[in-house]
């Protein structure tokens, strides 16, 4: 191809984009937009600086070897000065953006929400910590049992009110019941070991109730069962009475009552003395100065017989706490329901530590 530019043509438009390139304020653009600008301007496919590069090829061969390093050397230098004024815009915009995301480490930090124990769950541990310490160990049993666990092994006869389908959850189609008290555990125990044995049994219960202040047809007992050699009345005296004493306080007055439960003989129902009226009588008590806390007694030798274990070597006591009831007097809650409720205002007001 013939050549169609002189040498001094090229050399003239070459200073020309020299200059315009010098006033074209690469190093005081301010910002990326008005940088990207002036770069089109110059190298884009139509740019001036593009151009001047194109034009090379017009100008003849021996001209073309001098001039094309001098066109390249002002692109060089072009884009090293375009990428350092990037460099320096886009440091700043870090730097403001920092500055405006700043965080102001010296303020105090949010308090994050601290989830609490439900007072149930404290009270059935208070309990369950008591007797522990009075060398009792945890045993579990299951929630789904038979008739011979939850009544007939307990010596409550097969015509008995309690096994009545007004009183009892039966499953459909299986020849089990939803239990009725913790008191199965004590059969289960039994059946997994020997004597002696001092065990504590917490868990859930069902009854078919209707549902009131102080009815739930779920609520949760602590059994406990103690059998060795010549243990009796006076052992289970001793171990209710510290036991109300460390859970209320050791000026609590306790009652004896005689009571009746076919699985224990002597039976007693224990009351303590009132404590929202110093016993002179409110709607808590009935008016009587004493509230019922727990049902016990002497182990009837028939339930001893119905594990195998020998009544005349061993003996024994059993008694059966109601959670809810001592968590309502423990902490004055007047409706059982509101356990259940999951109201948050509600839990938020009880602490982890039990009374
Ligand atoms: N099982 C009884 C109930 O649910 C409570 C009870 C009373 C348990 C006396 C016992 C006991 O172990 O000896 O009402």
């Amino acid at each position: 191809m013939e050549p169609t530019k002189t040498l001094a043509a090229w050399q003239s438009e070459c200073a020309k984009v020299q200059s315009a390139l010098a006033e074209a304020g690469v190093e005081t653009a301010a910002d990326l937009p008005t940088l990207e600008e002036v770069r089109v301007r110059f190298l884009g496919r139509k740019g001036a600086l593009t151009e001047l590069l194109k034009s090379l090829k017009d100008l003849p061969l021996e001209d073309r070897k001098a001039c094309g390093p001098q066109g390249n050397a002002l692109r060089g230098s072009f884009e090293a000065a375009l990428a350092a004024a990037r460099a320096r815009l886009e440091d700043a915009a870090d730097a403001a953006s920092l500055k405006k995301d700043a965080v102001d480490l010296t303020l105090p930090a949010l308090r994050p929400p601290r989830g609490r124990l439900h007072p149930l769950t404290t009270t059935l541990d208070a309990i369950a910590g008591i007797f522990r310490r009075l060398g009792y160990s945890w045993a579990e049993g299951p929630q789904i049992e038979d008739e011979f666990h939850n009544f007939s092994a307990l010596n409550i006869p097969d015509d008995h009110p309690a096994r009545d389908t007004q009183d009892t959850f039966y499953l459909q189609d299986l020849p089990r019941l939803l239990r009725t008290h913790t008191s199965n555990v004590q059969i289960r125990a039994m059946e997994k070991s020997k004597p002696p044995i001092r065990i504590v049994c917490p868990g859930r219960v069902f009854r078919h109730e209707q549902i009131d202040a102080t009815h739930s047809a779920v609520f949760h007992q602590v059994e406990g069962l103690v059998i060795d050699e010549g243990v009796g009345f006076a052992d289970l005296k001793g171990h209710l009475q510290a036991f109300l004493e460390s859970l209320l306080g050791s000026s609590t007055k306790t009652r004896f009552r005689p009571s009746y439960f076919p699985f224990t003989e002597p039976s007693t129902e224990v009351d303590v003395k009132c404590f929202f009226c110093p016993g002179s009588g409110c709607p808590a008590c009935k008016h009587t100065g004493w509230i019922e806390i727990l049902g016990a007694g002497v182990v009837n030798p028939a339930v001893l017989r119905a594990v195998g274990w020998d009544p005349e070597a061993w003996s024994g006591f059993a008694f059966g706490i109601g959670v809810e009831r001592v968590a309502m007097l423990t902490h004055g809650v007047r409706d059982l329901r509101d356990f259940y409720a999951n109201d948050l205002r509600f839990l938020r007001q009880f602490d982890e530590d039990l009374v």
